[in-house]
């Protein structure tokens, strides 16, 4: 049974008194909570502040994006280091965004994501097609293509740990989430391809979120799908009550 990992991307939003607000209820709300992964992403400079509030809770902590390289002239970019140093378990890669408004493409994830594992950390490594591309009948492609070049050379050791978060662009922060039988047919799909690329055993070890209009209403109906493994929430996990009724979708 693979164990159900549930993640907040709060993308570009929260002060750090907003911040530590949302940790505080957070850890009240889940302090029992051990039979599930719960990870807060936050902007870079809560990071640490929240770890902190967070510490003796179940609750993990994960950046947004990294950078490939160690360190040097990159102005505004954060490093593998830095987030190992503040002890930083998770960091989302290749999100949407970051392709499409930061212009990162699938050999730069790569290095990314070989940069996470590389410092003991875990990638949350996003994908998805636009609705174009579904619309064109492309869609498996473009997932293949993204999970192989994005896996490029990454070893299997690493890659049992990889979170994969499938996230169609066309549900991100539209309110049109895909109906639970898209979802579980792409994640199955996504798990088919790891059996090719690397075998059975990490294929079904490897945890697949669903991203994408993730609500309290609509959670449980996608959870309840065999390949889906828990979700990548943006605009509802911004509310602590309505992370928190994400988290809690079956009690
Ligand atoms: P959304 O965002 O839940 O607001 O659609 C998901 C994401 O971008 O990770």
């Amino acid at each position: 049974m693979r164990r159900k990992i549930i993640a907040a991307n709060w993308k570009m939003n929260k002060n750090i008194n907003e911040s530590i607000d949302f940790a505080n209820k957070l850890a009240k709300n889940l302090s029992e909570l051990n039979d599930r992964d719960v990870i807060i992403c936050p902007p870079f400079v809560n990071l640490q502040a929240i770890k902190s509030i967070i510490e003796k809770t179940p609750i993990k902590i994960g950046a947004q994006n990294i950078h490939f390289e160690k360190n040097g002239a990159f102005t505004g970019e954060i490093s593998a280091d830095m987030l190992k140093s503040i002890a930083c378990d998770y960091v989302i890669v290749g999100h949407s965004e970051r392709r499409t408004l930061f212009g990162e493409d699938d050999r730069m994830i790569n290095l990314k994501i070989k940069t996470v594992f590389e410092n003991g950390m875990i990638p949350i490594f996003c994908i998805g097609e636009t609705l174009e591309e579904r619309e064109s009948g492309i869609l498996l492609a473009v997932v293949e293509r993204q999970l192989k070049v994005g896996l490029a050379g990454i070893s299997g050791s690493f890659i049992e740990k990889i979170v994969i978060a499938y996230e169609p662009v066309w549900a991100i922060g539209t309110g049109k989430v895909a109906s639970n039988e898209q979802a579980q047919e792409m994640h199955r799909f996504i798990r088919d391809t790891i059996v090719k690329m690397y075998n059975n055993e990490f294929a079904n070890s490897i945890r697949i979120q669903y991203g994408g209009s993730v609500k309290p209403d609509n959670v449980s109906g996608l959870m309840a799908e065999s390949d889906i493994d828990g979700a990548l929430v943006g605009g509802a996990s911004l509310d602590p009550e309505s992370f928190t009724r994400i988290v809690l979708y079956d009690r």
